[in-house]
């Protein structure tokens, strides 16, 4: 619908912005840290975007303080970053490493002395590489009470100071990545295998939130899902039909789970009839449906079209665009189920991602509909080439990508949606998992690349200047 007049921000409104351990810190060994799956998979030759690592990354682990007064500067309210488990227990679990501890609690109070409320993400990805050794990490059960335990380690450490914490960061990333596409550690392809790790995940997402509601925390959690909304590539029925399949395969298959504690029915009749249904046991039900997230985390960065794939001969799962080459993608799909199409009514970036702001607000239309949870934009940005001029980086591409968001996000307020901040992705650039520095985020343009031997420089770009006002106006200049 369209409206008259659009509804305000309301005035807590969290504008933030995000990053991600690995991929800022640097410091990987130091004050007590040991290896993350992630120190060791970057080592694989032909993993990474010219085998870059995150050994330094942006060197936040030593530049926080620089880092934090230009949030400061900024104006932002709130900064979402996540804690590198190793760092606090550096073989999965046992003895506390207080030093790690140590660094987050300083970054927390850093933020919190400049008026910048601290989001923590408790897992993005870098789980100790002691867990993967012992017992494979996520594809065994016990990564249960360890999770547990080291997420009630952050609770009782940051409590009082932080309020909004996120469980897992997209699930279905890391997950699929991981054991689909072999592009994340553990790099496998058993396509049965990540479904029973998925569950794990959702186990292990229910019984932190649980125990963050036990201890009587004072705050909010809810997981990070990364969120791309299926449309049909026209009304042709068995298009909207491969839609259908793609949403409740893709998205309702974890949404449904956090919001309502069971999977989506189509979604388990074809997990069964292709004899990939996951172990279930006794007591998993309850615990999924026991668990309540306070909102809903969504990493929003593009649609997807969709069109019928058939049975016999349909598309499979194809190459991801890594080059940043234009239109270099292959297409994607599971036959008789769906494959996703180019959308000749959106722009697509370098990176082949479709550009789609309006997605954002069906994104939040679909949420509030079937879950009535209130949403926080975890993640949403645009990867670019970035090019510094005399200490100037004029990235008008991005404030148009960013401010298009923005207005469909007020849309979707207006709509009725109920959303309690928006977190662009990235705050500073930093290192992409699969691109290296060649594919940036950031309002601060750092100086790093591929060579890692970069001098680390911050500049912040025209879009930095330009948040700066949307928050300061609360929304209203964008
Ligand atoms: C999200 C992740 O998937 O997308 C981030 O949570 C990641 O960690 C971001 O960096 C952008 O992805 P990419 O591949 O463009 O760096």
């Amino acid at each position: 619908m369209e409206h008259r007049v659009l509804k305000g921000f309301p005035a807590d409104f969290l504008w933030g912005s995000a990053s991600a351990a690995y991929q800022i810190e640097g410091a990987p060994f130091e004050d007590g840290k040991k290896a993350s799956v992630w120190d060791n998979f970057v080592r694989i030759p032909g993993k990474t975007f010219k085998g870059t690592n995150g050994d330094v990354a942006v060197d936040h682990y030593h530049r926080y303080k620089e880092d934090v007064a230009l949030m400061k500067e900024l104006g932002l309210k709130s900064y979402r970053f996540s804690v590198a488990w190793s760092r606090i227990f550096p073989d999965g679990k046992g003895k506390v490493n207080e030093p790690g501890l140590k660094f987050y609690s300083d970054l927390i109070d850093e933020l919190i002395a400049n008026n910048i409320e601290p989001v923590v993400t408790i897992y993005h990805w870098d789980l100790p590489q002691a867990l993967e050794d012992e017992y494979h990490g996520w594809e065994s059960r016990q990564i249960i009470p360890d999770f547990v335990n080291y997420a009630e380690t952050l609770f009782n450490a940051f409590k009082g100071r932080v309020k909004y914490w996120i469980s897992l960061n997209e699930q279905n990333v890391f997950t699929q990545h991981g054991w689909v596409l072999a592009t994340h550690p553990p790099g496998k392809k058993d396509m049965k295998l990540f479904y029973q790790v998925n569950h794990h995940a959702n186990l292990v997402n229910a019984a932190v939130i649980n125990k963050f509601h036990e201890l009587n925390i004072p705050g909010e959690i809810g997981p990070s899902f990364a969120y791309t909304p299926n449309y049909s590539i026209d009304s042709n029925p068995k298009n909207v039909l491969a839609a259908e399949n793609a949403e409740e395969i893709f998205a309702n298959f974890w949404m449904d789970v956090y919001c309502q504690g069971v999977y989506p029915i189509v979604a388990l009749t074809y997990l069964k009839e292709n004899n990939l249904m996951f172990d279930m046991e006794e007591g998993d039900e309850e615990l999924l449906k026991s668990a309540h997230p306070n909102f809903l985390g969504i990493n929003y960065y593009q649609s997807s079209a969709n069109a019928w794939n058939p049975i016999n001969g349909g598309v499979q799962i194809g190459e991801m665009n890594t080059t940043g080459v234009k239109g270099s993608g292959g297409e994607q799909g599971i036959p008789g189920v769906y494959k996703k199409v180019s959308n000749p009514a959106v722009d697509r970036t370098n990176w082949d991602w479709e550009i789609d702001p309006m997605g954002i607000r069906i994104a939040l239309r679909r949420i509030t509909s079937r879950y009535r949870i209130p949403v926080m934009i975890t993640e949403n940005g645009l990867g670019e080439y970035d090019k510094p001029e005399e200490s100037q980086v004029h990235d008008d591409y991005r404030i148009a990508y960013l401010s298009s968001h923005v207005k469909s996000i007020q849309e979707a307020i207006s709509d009725g949606a109920s959303v309690i901040g928006y977190h662009t992705w990235s705050y500073t650039d930093l290192l992409s998992w699969l691109n290296g520095y060649q594919k940036r985020y950031g309002f601060i343009y750092v100086d790093q690349d591929e060579t890692m031997e970069g001098s680390l420089k911050r500049i912040p770009k025209d879009s930095y200047y330009w948040y700066q006002n949307v928050i300061k106006t609360n929304g209203q200049e964008l």
